[in-house]
């Protein structure tokens, strides 16, 4: 049976891929963030995950603002990064796990969350630049299912849809009939915003709260509306939904191995959070 073996929590700005491209790592700028992955390379080389899935928003590659899904999951050969005009390489391409995401398909489907499921999709910095902090030569081990919640267009799924949808996709992964070891990617956030008169937001102490509560009060978020959630973690900041369900495939207890907090990298507090289930 396919088993979670781990949640890793990324922030995904764009500009790191610039950083990567320039081996920009120890420049002072750079460091404390680049700083926050050789801990979770460690612990992905000795948990050797098969697949992973990747709870991303898209930022525009395959949905724009005229056609939104609240919930899209990928089930396709393959995914190809784009060049989204940030200037970034364009990263080689990842294979998918067809199987896995018809099963996760038919599952989430099953259990009333009505995906649009996708025969091609395109990967964007969100799905690419958290796997290449992971896997940095970039010969990616593992096998892919991406799944995309927006976060990006009112009206968004609120925190409490959220974490009932990660907690779908846990017992989905559970009853699958193939051995596989699973790790869970949520990329975004945490606090930022990008436009308006609040460009610039971030939100450090809530940030922290957010990430304690993953261990000890996973719920703790879902008290809120989204509009809430723009008020204290900025309008990109609502990304978080994809840690929340990221963190919400684990039943049970979890363990917090590993943190990074550094602000700012660009406009966005930058976070990386490793969680396991506790034995
Ligand atoms: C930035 C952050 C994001 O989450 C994103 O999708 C694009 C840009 C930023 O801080 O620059
Ligand atoms: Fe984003």
């Amino acid at each position: 049976m396919a088993k979670i073996v781990g949640v890793v929590n990324s922030t995904h700005v764009p500009a790191i891929g610039g950083a990567i491209h320039k081996g920009m790592q120890q420049d002072p700028y750079w460091k404390p963030f680049f700083d926050g992955f050789p801990k979770v390379r460690e612990w992905l080389a000795r948990i050797k995950p098969d697949v992973a899935i990747v709870i991303n928003n898209d930022h525009g590659l395959n949905f724009f603002l005229d056609k939104m899904p609240t919930f899209a999951i990928g089930a396709a050969p393959e995914y190809k990064n784009a060049d989204e005009g940030w200037g970034i390489p364009v990263l080689p391409a990842f294979k998918g796990h067809e199987d896995l995401s018809w099963h996760l398909a038919e599952s989430l489907i099953g259990d009333e969350f009505d995906m649009v499921t996708c025969q091609e999709m395109a990967v964007d910095h969100a799905f690419t630049l958290p796997l290449a902090l992971l896997y940095p030569d970039m010969n990616w081990p593992l096998s892919v299912v991406p799944i995309n919640i927006n976060t990006v267009l009112f009206p968004t799924p609120s925190a409490k849809r959220c974490f009932k949808f990660g907690q779908a996709i846990g017992r989905a992964v559970e009853a699958f009939d193939q051995d596989l070891r699973v790790l869970v990617i949520g990329t975004g956030g945490l606090s930022h915003q990008l436009e308006g008169t609040r460009a610039g937001f971030i939100n450090k102490e809530f940030d922290l709260k957010f990430m304690d509560s993953l261990t000890s009060e996973p719920t703790w978020v879902t008290q809120y509306t989204d509009r809430e959630l723009v008020k204290f973690a900025g309008t990109q900041g609502i990304e978080l939904l994809n840690w929340l369900t990221a963190r919400a495939t684990m039943s049970g207890q979890v363990k917090e191995l590993h943190r990074n907090y550094h602000i700012p990298i660009s406009n966005t507090a930058a976070a990386t959070l490793l969680l396991e289930p506790h034995a």
